[in-house]
């Protein structure tokens, strides 16, 4: 290691970092220079201050509005036909193979507690089909459907990226081509105690973590994957997070809006449920688009309403967007973007004072993170269009209880059941309305509704019994 990376360090204030390299190996130590190499030493104080010693500020714009969309039903008949010429647009985009899907999966998905990457999750409510497999056979049902491949960018974190691709191989990429699926890692940040010095993980390591989804517009680049959309002539990319096996892979009618609204970046947005709901806030300040999140949202502005007592800001982020490939081309074009940090307070596994490593009880250190919708004010027009939640939302982030593993099959049920009614099949309910069954139905055969009306007269399935299991 050279003096020279050691001033830096100590110069940061992080000299305790450079306690065990007497310790290590001549591998090991080649391995952790090149890590602390990596770092930015000089911009790392200033990190320090800002979000871990103090917390930053948030300040609310004094002019911030609701940020207007385009509601689900159509308000008059020029909208009526407007949703009707991105319905055509955007199938001819798909047709044209001018659409890849891009699924951020670099999480480490604590809350859900699983040993594994979020995506080998088995969220099928009958036959434990993985959270993977949900979007792999819907993306090869769109691919029949609109006869063109559609590129499928996966992103990974340094940390979960092998184990990713070893599950695709095992499932032989659940039938699709692999030169079609497309792994990126994204890029780390290294985690700080509450005193500011950065944790390490072993002597030789310091405690990274993935530096969050809005890490994902610079990994596009570095990786090759824009210049692979470059020479496929994908020119809109359908964002979706990997815990939300409910979302559209790819949405005709939010491509063709983001396409006919020449919109750089562009939100599905859903109606709050309630003032507090823990969903991004769509706002507007000075003309930019932003999100505010659930928590820094004053309350006077959460609970502000509309004449007819409607939330006056409704609108909630279920984080699923369609970019266009030239925004993230513009936005990373010197090899660098600069996204605000957020900071998290974690439990962090690390090193204590003596080396030895322990997990804590309590959160003893920060992590930051970058958030994708923090590109939304930098795009010079943002597009935002209502989506039906029971259609496009059913996250996966606990175990049980809200937005968890449970209420997701539910919510795979509840739909499926909704699409096999339409179809004419006979659905049992509780008193209550619920569906009184399990549902699951092979996405690799039902993208649609449309689709689901085939399957049922392939099948002559006419009813659906009280309590049945069952898998289509
Ligand atoms: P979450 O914010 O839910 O985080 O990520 P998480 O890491 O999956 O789960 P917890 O908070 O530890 O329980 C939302 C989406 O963003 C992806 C996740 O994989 C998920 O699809 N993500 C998050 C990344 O790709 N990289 C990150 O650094 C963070």
């Amino acid at each position: 290691m050279t003096d020279e990376l050691k001033k830096r360090i100590s110069a940061a204030g992080q000299e305790h970092l450079l306690r065990f390299i007497g310790q290590l190996s001549p591998e090991e130590l080649t391995a952790y220079t090149e890590q602390l190499a990596g770092v930015n030493w000089e911009e790392l104080p200033r990190l320090a201050a800002e979000y871990v010693l103090n917390r930053p500020e948030i300040s609310i714009p004094a002019d911030l509005s609701p940020a207007k969309f385009f509601p689900l039903a159509p308000a008059d008949s020029d909208m009526a036909e407007l949703y009707a010429r991105a319905d055509a647009k955007g199938a001819e985009l798909l047709k044209n193979g001018k659409v890849c899907c891009l699924t951020v999966a670099g999480g480490q998905g604590t809350r859900l507690g699983f040993d594994g990457p979020k995506g080998t999750y088995p969220i099928g409510p009958v036959t434990g089909r993985t959270l993977f497999s949900y979007f792999a056979s819907s993306i090869a049902r769109a691919q029949e459907k609109y006869g063109k491949p559609i590129n499928w960018y996966i992103m990974t974190s340094p940390i979960n990226r092998q184990a990713t691709e070893e599950f695709f191989r095992k499932e032989n990429f659940f039938g699709l081509s692999g030169e079609n699926v497309f792994f990126f890692t994204q890029g780390t940040m290294p985690a700080f105690g509450t005193g500011g010095k950065l944790l390490m993980s072993s002597k030789s390591s310091l405690a990274l973590s993935p530096d969050g989804h809005g890490g994902t517009l610079l990994a596009l680049r570095k990786s090759g994957a824009l210049d692979k959309m470059i020479a496929d002539g994908n020119e809109y990319i359908s964002y979706f997070q990997v815990d939300n096996p409910l979302v559209p892979v790819v949405s005709p009618r939010f491509i063709g809006m983001h396409a006919l609204e020449e919109s750089e970046m562009s939100a599905i947005m859903l109606s709050k449920t309630n003032s507090k709901e823990k969903l991004g806030n769509f706002c507007v300040s000075g003309g930019r688009t932003m999100i505010i999140e659930y928590s820094d949202l004053p309350d006077e502005l959460a609970e502000k309403r509309n004449a007819d007592g409607s939330l006056a800001f409704v609108a909630g982020s279920p984080a699923i967007h369609v970019l266009s490939r030239t925004f993230v081309e513009k936005l990373t074009s010197g090899g660098t973007l600069r996204l605000p940090w957020h900071r998290a307070d974690k439990k962090i596994g690390c090193l204590d004072e003596t080396g030895t490593y322990f997990t804590p009880e309590e959160p003893n250190g920060v992590k930051l993170e970058s958030f994708i919708f923090d590109a939304l004010p930098l795009a010079n027009k943002v597009m935002i269009l209502e989506g039906d939640r029971a259609e496009v939302f059913a996250p996966t982030k606990n175990a049980t209880g809200v937005d968890s593993a449970e209420s997701c099959r539910e919510m795979l049920t509840a739909r499926n059941a909704r699409r096999l009614a339409l179809a004419g099949v006979e659905i049992p309910r509780n008193n209550d309305g619920k569906v009184d069954a399990v549902i699951e139905i092979d996405p690799a055969r039902v993208l649609d509704d449309e689709d689901a009306v085939g399957l049922v007269n392939a099948l002559g399935l006419k009813k659906i019994l009280a309590g049945e299991k069952v898998a289509l």
